[in-house]
């Protein structure tokens, strides 16, 4: 079944809300204020909307999470039963040291069909539309991924563009693209963009390979989905975080992922930036109300649309 056409937009007023809570806090250097900003204004909003939602991706769990914890219901209960996948501010940094590419950002799937992944890091390999199933594998070295990439696009090695998080954890990888001679566009957060940037037509990004957050990954693969783009994804898990995985029902842990098992059936996806990004224009404030931008997706109803909206000052 579809979601309802109708949530659509009181998905996007989540995520509008949320970039609003977390706007003052541009360039003030406390990136746990303005997450606490995003995270109250996005509460409020789910908890007006008339479904019998559940977070499975949130921030936290709910020992170490007031609000939005994984597990916590929203909405008001006189509705469909949603789950939820939510990032109230994706690049605190970002906002924190005003820098482009800070969002407010959702998915929304029917019940059971969102992947619980718990708050680890996760492997991710992600490319865009128009590729032949399954292309690439995490198992596969980075110099044969490259390659049948390469010759999928019918495009030279040296033409293939790659996104990397720029961590120490990534030497390995960025050495290899480096000896293959892949331009390498390098980011300092924010890998749900990295991530989907491979499917959007205004980038030259041709993959997304290395580790980020197992949230921010099923984030990821919602928008990917939507856009017709892959993604593969495995769980990186210490000791501790294992038995938490057991927990949320993770049986085989080394297991990879292809985005039909993160995502399954009709997904929303809602991101509204914060600060100006690649795919969309940050917050402007016109006085006597903030102008909003918002990148949203609903699968089955096949919508891809950049939305700007209004909100009032109070
Ligand atoms: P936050 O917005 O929660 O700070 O996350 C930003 C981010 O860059 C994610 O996009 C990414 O998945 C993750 O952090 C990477 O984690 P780390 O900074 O530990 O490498």
């Amino acid at each position: 079944m579809s979601i309802d056409k109708n949530y659509f937009n009181k998905f996007i007023r989540a995520t509008e809300k949320a970039a609003i809570g977390a706007f003052p806090f541009i360039g003030k250097g406390d990136k746990n204020a303005a997450d606490k900003g995003s995270v109250d204004m996005m509460r409020n909003e789910l908890n007006t909307i008339d479904m019998n939602g559940e977070v499975v991706i949130g921030e936290g769990e709910m020992d170490e999470a007031p609000m939005l914890y994984i597990g916590e219901k929203v909405g008001t209960k006189n509705g469909p039963e949603l789950d939820i996948a939510l990032d109230p501010l994706e690049g605190t940094n970002f906002v924190a040291k005003n820098l482009p590419n800070a969002f407010s950002m959702l998915a929304v799937c029917e019940k059971g069909n969102l992947f619980s992944a718990p708050d680890t890091y996760m492997e991710k390999i992600s490319i865009g539309p128009n590729l032949p199933k399954d292309l690439l594998d995490l198992d596969n070295s980075v110099e044969k991924n490259i390659k049948l990439l390469s010759e999928a696009k019918k495009k030279n090695i040296d033409k293939i563009t790659a996104c990397v998080l720029k961590r120490p954890r990534h030497e390995e990888i960025i050495k290899k693209l480096e000896n293959l001679n892949v331009n390498i566009k390098f980011i300092s957060d924010g890998d749900v963009s990295g991530a989907i940037s491979v499917a959007d037509p205004n980038t030259n990004v041709d993959i997304y390979l290395g580790i980020g957050g197992g949230p921010e990954g099923v984030l990821a693969a919602a928008a990917l989905s939507c856009m017709g783009g892959q993604i593969q994804t495995r769980l990186v898990l210490d000791n501790e975080q294992l038995t938490r995985a057991k927990k949320l029902g993770i049986k085989d842990e080394k297991k990879k992922y292809n985005i039909d098992e993160m995502i399954k059936g009709d997904v929303i996806f809602c991101a509204s930036a914060i600060t100006s990004g690649d795919i969309v224009d940050g917050i402007k404030d016109l006085g006597e109300k903030y102008e909003v931008s918002t990148f949203a997706l609903h699968k089955d109803y096949k919508i891809f649309k950049k939305i700007k909206n209004f909100h009032p000052k109070k």
